[in-house]
């Protein structure tokens, strides 16, 4: 057996997998933002490691598998967070999230001095979710702290290091720092020496696959493991979305809707440039990249909507009609800016609307107009993408948004383009399993391991119809 830990926003899931691909135990255990300012998302990474200990013990205690037998864990995790630790490897304040908004006057900053050579660099802008401008941020406003950090780490990274004393990060999380030179994956001591940022806060970099060590006795003693279990390094929450989606080849397509959504095409070459219109990041597969749109406000406008106005209804019963409201929602538009946006626009302070309501409008078309909008602002990635050169004709549906029939039906109308969903679909946790698989030598690449491990499902194919009337409105949405 492999364990993949997903380190989320919300929440962190255990997966226990075994040599089929088979998920026999799975467990998640929540967690809370904390947002005390405006802007502000933070959470405890103490809380990230306890958390995290329980579900490893819930995953041995309640499979009833015998330790010995499992082999290796590996992690994906939310990116971008700030972790800062200092000489000791003592936290030294909460994490900042990567839906924390605070740094605009920072992204500025880093965008007006560098230009051109900020993408160059790192094939990407500074947005406010990235690594380098909460680190200017805590520079400028906490400098006591800044003064006393000796090394930075992503979220899944401090929980590594905290299950095996070893200090490192992967590429696929550091690229999304925009302080890695992408192509020559090296930390880029061009953008250190600009900021004034010791090159030594950044720690050393290994491969997704890498073996970094074992867990520590204390680990294993808490959890039930073995402190022989191998740790390999993992990758980035969408890296390993992709990964667990088999998105491993050249122009291969993912959409994950969760709380933020993307648009994730695998790339080959690094050479690629998208000029920052999307960013362009280190997969989790030695030496392939992927270029990917976000939309900020995914999942997390449905749930937004549900909560507001429909209480404590579950999923499906707050789904339930959508499918019989027509194409276009009667003439309600909906943007899905409720927290700002990333792809296109990249603005923090952009917010969302209702657009055309009537008296005659019932519940069931605003949230069809709610997923219609979400589905719209992920299309203008899947458009970027296509006027970039990139053939998209099959996209594979992820997340929260692949669950309903209704709604992937309308991702294959919207993107004109076959959604395939997959079989017993565990998103980035299954990705890191993957990783651990093919560490532990279970599989000479990811590729056969995907072809183990990875189901397709059903497919969507677009309707014609539904395609010309989606093209109409999605020219109005823009
Ligand atoms: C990607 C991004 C989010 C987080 C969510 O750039 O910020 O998708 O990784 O976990």
């Amino acid at each position: 057996y492999v364990i993949g830990i997903d380190l989320g926003t919300s929440a962190v899931k255990g997966l226990l997998v075994n040599q089929d691909g088979e998920v026999v135990q799975e467990v998640s255990k929540s967690y809370p933002l904390i947002q005390n300012a405006f802007g502000h998302s933070e959470q405890d990474p103490e809380e990230w490691v306890e958390k995290t200990l329980a579900a490893l013990s819930g995953l041995v205690e309640v499979s009833g598998v015998n330790p010995e037998d499992i082999e290796g864990i590996s992690f994906s995790g939310q990116m971008h967070g700030l972790v800062l630790l200092d000489e000791k490897g003592q936290l030294l304040r909460k994490a900042i999230l990567w839906n924390d908004t605070r740094t605009t006057e920072q992204c500025k900053a880093i965008n007006d001095r560098l230009g051109n050579r900020l993408v160059d660099w790192t094939k990407n802008i500074a947005l406010e979710g990235f690594t380098l401008p909460k680190l200017i941020w805590v520079k400028e406003n906490e400098p006591d702290i800044f003064a006393q950090a000796a090394r930075f780490l992503l979220p899944k990274d401090y929980l590594r290091f905290r299950m095996t004393g070893v200090l490192n990060s992967e590429y696929s999380d550091a690229a999304g720092t925009l302080m890695l030179n992408v192509t020559e994956k090296q930390w880029s001591t061009e953008i250190c020496r600009h900021f004034d940022i010791p090159v030594d806060l950044c720690p050393p970099l290994v491969e997704s696959h890498h073996c970094v060590g074992t867990l520590l006795p204390e680990i294993a003693s808490r959890t039930g493991l073995r402190d022989s279990t191998k740790v390999f390094a993992g990758g980035a929450d969408n890296a390993c979305g992709a990964i667990g989606a088999g998105i491993l080849s050249e122009g291969n397509t993912l959409c994950s809707i969760g709380t933020s959504g993307v648009i994730l095409s695998c790339e080959e070459r690094k050479d690629r440039d998208f000029r920052g219109k999307v960013h362009f990041f280190n997969h989790a597969k030695e030496n392939a990249y992927y270029a990917m749109g976000v939309t900020l406000s995914a999942g997390f406008s449905l749930r937004w909507f549900k909560d507001t106005f429909a209480g404590g209804e579950s999923f499906e019963e707050f789904l339930q009609g959508v499918d019989r409201v027509p194409v276009g929602a009667n003439g309600l538009l909906f943007t899905p800016y409720l927290a700002g946006e990333r792809t296109p626009h990249a603005d923090s302070a952009i917010r969302g609307s209702f657009i055309g309501m009537d008296a005659s409008h019932k519940r069931e078309d605003f949230v069809r107009a709610v997923m219609e909008g979400i589905t719209f602002s992920l299309n203008e990635s899947i458009e970027i993408l296509r006027q970039e050169g990139k053939s998209i004709s099959t996209v594979v549906s992820i997340g929260g948004g692949a669950k309903n029939p209704c709604w992937l039906q309308m991702q294959a109308d919207i993107f004109n383009a076959t959604v395939v969903g997959l079989k017993n679909e565990q998103g980035p946790g299954m990705g890191a399993a993957m990783l651990a698989a093919m560490g532990c030598g279970w599989f000479g690449s990811l590729e056969e391991c995907a072809e183990q491990f990875v189901q397709p499902a059903a497919e969507f194919t677009p309707k014609p119809e539904n395609v010309r009337k989606y093209k109409e409105l999605f020219a109005i949405y823009q």
